[in-house]
């Protein structure tokens, strides 16, 4: 395993580019499963997830070929039904072949995901609602096997007690897509990636509408067929590279952005007495005086993203104040905690709640990463720490961020890469 060396106390400076969305390309590689032809997928990150969904696509039948961030999916031979513990337990979204599955061939058994350091992870929602098509479901030694003669549109409500799923969303429609008649989702997840996976699967002749909205609608069709499509900028890239600006007292210009899906992000910040400069597809962060201290509350889009709550939590250890950060979304997802505080943040947790104590300075420390947005807060901390960070464990910083060290190098960072 490798480690990454960070040399902090250094002011970002210059331009980056934002990668394709990791949480878009994932459902969008699964929904390949949808059709025999050839799909082409653009934009697409070369990242640890992706990489381990081709291992997953290709374990299912298909064809995939990817190169300089093309992907080219087909199906070869017969399509397997089978999705198998040794890779869905390497990355849960992986659970979202079940609905393709489940509405291309009829059946599907897929590892159940199990948990992971940020949660549970149940997926009670995904199995309501893909009976609610009328699939037979049954969990047996640790796989959920699903099968249905002839799936039918439903009415389905698929709120949880956090609030809307993602990627039972995306199985749900997945799955309806070829169902007979109409299914409507109700209190569905408004994530751009969800609007992106319901954009893809209309270009392949699917008939989706409200995606964006807590209602979408899906008119069941006889077939899908190929598509070409580019996958939308990763927004949380983007958040995480504007606090690197903020957190360095740096400068930043970031491209390849959709202004809208950074909205909670950029308020936030904006109360802060943050002046973000807005171009078409672009942003400009320039750091001009001390933040002020600001609570966030984590909640489903468009609300305040948990995929950048540990990010905004080393922003404001060194921001002075106090700061409450509730997260709504996953209770326990604070193990950055305990390693900010290795590096001299002052931060409590109580359940839902950490208080933060901004601090005049971090010091440079060894650290492990746990999960992949807790890599990126701790990196975002050894930038702004005097000395030297050491953050092992980085593959999960690689799972989801696309050549993070270059993209870091070329802004100024003194960051290097060693052998564990
Ligand atoms: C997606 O995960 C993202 N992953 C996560 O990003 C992100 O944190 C999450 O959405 C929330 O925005 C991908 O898109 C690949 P959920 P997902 O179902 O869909 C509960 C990252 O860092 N829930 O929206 O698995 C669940 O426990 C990753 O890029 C149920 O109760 O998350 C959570 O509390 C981490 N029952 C809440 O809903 C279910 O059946 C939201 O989870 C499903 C979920």
């Amino acid at each position: 395993m490798d480690k990454l060396i960070i040399e902090g106390q250094v002011k970002l400076k210059g331009e980056v580019t934002v990668s394709g969305a990791k949480n878009s390309v994932l459902p969008i590689m699964a929904a390949t499963l949808l059709t025999e032809d050839a799909c082409i997928i653009k934009g697409v990150p070369d990242l640890r997830d992706t990489n381990t969904m081709i291992r997953i696509l290709r374990a299912l039948g298909k064809g995939v070929e990817f190169d300089k961030g093309v992907l080219v999916i087909s199906s070869l031979k017969k399509t397997n039904y089978i999705a198998d513990y040794k890779l869905v337990s390497t990355m849960r979204a992986s659970f979202c072949v079940l609905g393709p599955l489940l509405g291309k061939l009829g059946k599907a058994k897929v590892s159940l995901p199990g948990g992971c350091i940020i949660g549970v992870r149940p997926v009670d929602l995904h199995l309501k609602g893909i009976k609610a098509l009328g699939a037979d479901v049954d969990i047996e030694s640790g796989y959920i096997s699903a099968k249905a003669k002839k799936l039918k549109g439903a009415h389905i409500y698929l709120g949880g007690v956090y609030g809307s799923s993602v990627l039972a969303t995306d199985n749900v429609m997945m799955a309806a897509v070829l169902a007979s008649g109409k299914t409507v989702i109700e209190a569905a997840a408004c994530e751009p990636e969800v609007v992106d996976l319901a954009d893809f699967l209309n270009k392949m002749g699917a008939k989706i509408k409200g995606q964006g909205t807590p209602t979408i609608e899906i008119e069941g069709v006889r077939c899908l067929h190929g598509a070409t499509h580019t996958i939308i900028p990763d927004r949380i890239e983007a958040g995480t590279m504007i606090l690197a600006a903020l957190i360095t007292k740096g400068d930043i210009l970031i491209r390849n952005v959709i202004l809208r899906h950074l909205g909670a992000l950029i308020d936030k910040l904006e109360e802060a007495g943050v002046s973000i400069i807005k171009g078409e597809n672009s942003l400009h962060v320039r750091y001009k005086k001390p933040l002020n201290a600001v609570n966030i509350t984590t909640l489903p889009y468009p609300g305040f993203p948990t995929d950048m709550q540990a990010q905004m939590m080393s922003l404001m250890s060194v921001t002075p104040g106090i700061t409450i950060i509730t997260e709504k979304i996953y209770p326990d997802r604070f193990m950055h905690v305990s390693e900010l505080n290795r590096m001299g943040a002052h931060i409590q947790r109580e359940g839902p709640h950490a208080i933060v104590e901004g601090v005049a300075r971090l010091s440079g420390s060894c650290v492990m990463a746990s999960d992949l947005r807790a890599s990126a807060s701790l990196a975002l901390a050894g930038l702004a720490a005097f000395g030297k960070t050491s953050i092992s464990r980085i593959y999960h910083l690689e799972r989801g961020y696309e050549k993070i060290e270059e993209k870091l190098e070329s802004l100024g960072a003194r960051v290097r890469r060693e052998k564990e």
